[in-house]
């Protein structure tokens, strides 16, 4: 169950010397880590250890809402629809939800994130609110667009179901601050408690992440095993021990180098999704105007997401001979859940019977590795990590050494890897436009923008 990272592309790769010309950075950079973890500051870096009991509430909830209902839909958005979505994916069957019940054995899953009222409205058109169980996710308790959906669910909810209607809402969300709590305890919703110090994007692995997979018939306690693995590979401060830290600091190096573009692309569908979680906390966390000095530094590196083999026929042409300007993040996997033997079928037809006998398997690592290498022939940066098989421990690693390599390039690059003041702007100007209190001030300074 180790994972494996390597680097390939060594003509215009980093060496050793490269690295050992940071030490002192990265010696501060672990000082710093050490230093916010032990103040509280990176919360999540405590999850996989900290959650004995709310891991058994979680799992005596998710046995009730399995017994009884026929759909699970997540009402949240960014960090708190992302790593539902990116677990359930990699964890259960690719057609999860088109799977015949007995086979399922759990609620179908949604996660309804954006609020385009034609996707809502559809959503209604296949679930049976007197059958679903909506989770509403939000840490601030305030995000304009989950709140939204909850006030859409909550009166239809009431209008259909009348009395009975807390039992299908369950909030997960800060213990004090915000609405959603309010909310819970006034109505008597089920709750679970985002910790404090656990941000949106590093929350996968509280309640935010462990109900939802949980309710899928996901093993959380071997996903936070998963984790907690990693989380002690990655205490180390030798950066040529710490999987986290020899990522962040090559893709640090690739940054200072001008790749102002970070490709993830996984060769596995189930991991299709974890590359648009991983989108949001390397885009959010790292993209910032000052460093801790306030000086203006525009950091980050733009997330792009990838699919083997898919995107070989649409993206890697401009990979390997656009602009020198990307590195890229292979996952890679061992051992495929299944295997799909090519017939030996089409003998005369040598162009194409060569495949025969061949699996999927070998077809897409060979696919997979032959992208490697035009990539490297023409000395274009590139990652491989491998995960020995999509599986719960494995996916619990994953989740834990992004995180940690993402915090890690923030104090190389010495930003708050935390905050996301560009993410307020916005959601304080929608507040100003639809007319909450207190939003009056911005109100006047939207109206006072220039004419486009
Ligand atoms: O990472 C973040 O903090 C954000 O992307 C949030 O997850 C997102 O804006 C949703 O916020 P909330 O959970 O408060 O509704």
């Amino acid at each position: 169950n180790h994972m494996m990272t390597e680097f390939v592309g060594q003509e215009e790769g980093f060496t050793r010397e490269h690295i050992e010309a940071l030490a002192g950075k990265i010696q501060a950079a672990h000082g710093s880590m050490v230093e916010k973890s032990n103040a509280g500051g990176m919360a999540w870096r405590q999850l996989p250890f900290n959650q004995a009991t709310v891991v058994e509430e979680i799992l005596q909830k998710a046995e009730e809402i399995r017994s009884w209902a026929e759909a699970f839909v997540v009402l949240g958005i960014g960090g708190s629809a992302l790593g539902p979505l990116a677990v359930q994916t990699a964890l259960n069957h690719l057609h999860y939800n088109e799977l015949p019940g007995e086979k399922r054995g759990g609620p179908r899953f949604y996660v309804l994130d954006n609020v385009d009222p034609e996707r809502v409205a559809a959503l209604f058109d296949i679930i049976d609110p007197a059958q679903t169980v909506f989770n509403v996710i939000s840490k601030s308790g305030s995000t304009a667009e989950t709140m939204a959906q909850f006030m859409i669910v909550y009166d239809l909810l009431r209008q259909r179901i009348g009395a009975d209607y807390a039992k299908h809402i369950i909030a997960t969300t800060d213990a004090v601050k915000g609405n959603l709590i309010k909310l819970a305890q006034e109505e008597g919703f089920s709750a679970f408690i985002i910790p404090a110090g656990v941000g949106g994007r590093y929350s996968e692995l509280s309640p935010v992440g462990l109900l939802p997979a949980a309710v899928c018939g996901i093993d959380i306690k071997e996903l936070l095993a998963g984790a907690a693995y990693m989380e002690r590979l990655c205490q180390q401060a030798d950066v040529f021990r710490n999987p986290a830290y020899m990522l962040g600091v090559l893709q640090y190096l690739a940054m200072r180098r001008g790749k102002n573009i970070s490709v993830m692309m996984p060769y596995a569908e189930g991991l299709k999704y974890f590359a648009d979680w991983y989108a949001q906390l390397w885009a959010e966390s790292l993209g910032k105007r000052t460093n801790n000095q306030g000086e203006e530094i525009f950091a980050g590196q733009t997330p792009v997401k990838a699919l083997g083999t898919t995107d070989q026929h649409s993206q890697v042409q401009l990979y390997v001979e656009g602009p020198f300007d990307k590195v890229v993040t292979f996952l890679g996997v061992e051992n495929y859940r299944q295997e799909v033997t090519i017939p030996r079928v089409c003998q005369d037809l040598p162009g194409i019977a060569f495949l025969g006998g061949h699996t999927l398997g070998e077809l897409i690592k060979a696919e997979q590795f032959a992208t490697e290498y035009a990539l490297m022939k023409a000395q274009r940066l590139n990652f491989t990590i491998t995960l020995p098989e999509i599986n719960p421990f494995t996916v619990g690693q994953l989740i834990q050494l992004l995180e940690i390599q993402t915090a890690f390039v923030g104090e190389l690059l010495d930003i708050n890897a935390f905050d996301q003041p560009g993410v307020e702007e916005g959601k304080n100007a929608t507040y100003a436009l639809l007319g909450r209190p207190g939003y009056e001030a911005k109100k006047q300074e939207l109206a006072a923008r220039p004419e486009k």
